[in-house]
C-alpha cells in the first residue's frame, strides 16, 4: 500500500510548555542523528493546548521535520462557550492534526457518538485532520465481541463526512490504555481490517485504501515491530512511551 505510517504521541496531560520546547527540540535532534526520514514515517507529537505556540515557534525556526497537532477541539467555531478551543484556532497554529473522540474524553467527559461526530466535522471544517479514536472497553469486548463496538462507533462519526475528507483513525482497545495489556497483533490487525471494511462501505473505496488506522493501547519501542507488519496497521497513537525521548523516536523507527 502507499500509506505513509504515522506515529503519533499523544502527551496528555503531561509537560508544559517549557518542558516541551526542551522535548521537541531533543526529539528532532535524536531523529535525526538516527537518519529518520519523515518522508518515510511521519511523526507527530500532541501536546497539551498552551504547549501548541512553543512547538510551532520551535518547529518553524528550526526547520523541524515534525507535525503537531492538539488533544481535542470544540465543535463550535467561536462564542460563549467558556474554556473550548475552536478547529479555527488549531489551524492558526500550524496544527496539522487533532485527536477526536480519545476514551479519556469519552469517559470523563461524557463525549458520545454525537459530539464525537460533531468534532470531526468542525476539525475538517478548519482544515485540521481529526484523528478519530474508537475502542471497546473489556466489558463490551466480552459482550459484543472484538470490532461490533470501534465499527459502530466510526460508523456514527462520520455519518455526514464527505468521501475525499482527510481523516486518521486510531483504534485503542480501552482495556489495554496505559495498563501494559498490550493487545495481541492479531488481535489489532484483525479490528484495523474490519475498521477498513466499515471505512468502505462509509466513504467508498478509495477512502478506505488512502485512510491510515493507527493502533493504540501500550505500545513500546519492544512490540512496534510487530504491529508495523500487520497489513491493516498504518501506525500508533503512543501515550506513556511517547513522553521519553529514546523510547519514543524507537518507535519511530520500529525498533
Ligand atoms: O492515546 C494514546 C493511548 O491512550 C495509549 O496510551 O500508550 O499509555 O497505553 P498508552
Amino acid at each position: 500500500n502507499t500509506r505513509t505510517p504515522l506515529i503519533a504521541g499523544n502527551w496528555k496531560m503531561n509537560l508544559d510548555h517549557l518542558q516541551a520546547i526542551a522535548f521537541v527540540q531533543k526529539l528532532a535532534w535524536t531523529l535525526k542523528d538516527a537518519g529518520h526520514k519523515y518522508t518515510d514515517v511521519e511523526v507527530s507529537v500532541f501536546p497539551p493546548f498552551t504547549d501548541i505556540r512553543s512547538v510551532q515557534n520551535l518547529v518553524e525556526a528550526d526547520k523541524l521535520e515534525l507535525a503537531y497537532g492538539a488533544q481535542d477541539v470544540s465543535m463550535h467555531d467561536s462564542g460563549a462557550y467558556t474554556g473550548e478551543i475552536p478547529g479555527g484556532f488549531l489551524n492558526a497554529l500550524g496544527c496539522s492534526y487533532v485527536i477526536i473522540g480519545h476514551s479519556e474524553r469519552r469517559q470523563y467527559h461524557g463525549e458520545n457518538d454525537e459530539i464525537v461526530g460533531n468534532k470531526v466535522k468542525a476539525a475538517l471544517k478548519h482544515g485540521v485532520v481529526p484523528v478519530l479514536c474508537v475502542g471497546e472497553t473489556e466489558a463490551e469486548l466480552e459482550e459484543f465481541g472484538p470490532s461490533a463496538v470501534p465499527v459502530a462507533q466510526l460508523k456514527k462519526a462520520l455519518e455526514g463526512v464527505s468521501q475525499d475528507a482527510a481523516i486518521v483513525i486510531a483504534y485503542e482497545p480501552v482495556w489495554a490504555i496505559g495498563t501494559g495489556k498490550v493487545a495481541t497483533e492479531e488481535q489489532a490487525e484483525a479490528v484495523c481490517a474490519a475498521i477498513r471494511v466499515a471505512l468502505g462501505e462509509v466513504l467508498g473505496d478509495a477512502a478506505a485504501q488512502r485512510t491510515r488506522i493507527l493502533y493504540g493501547g501500550s505500545v513500546k519501542a519492544n512490540n512496534i515491530a510487530g504491529f508495523m507488519r500487520q497489513p491493516n496497521i498504518d501506525g500508533a497513537l503512543v501515550g506513556g512511551a511517547s513522553l521519553d525521548v529514546a523510547e519514543f523516536s524507537s518507535i519511530a523507527r520500529f525498533q
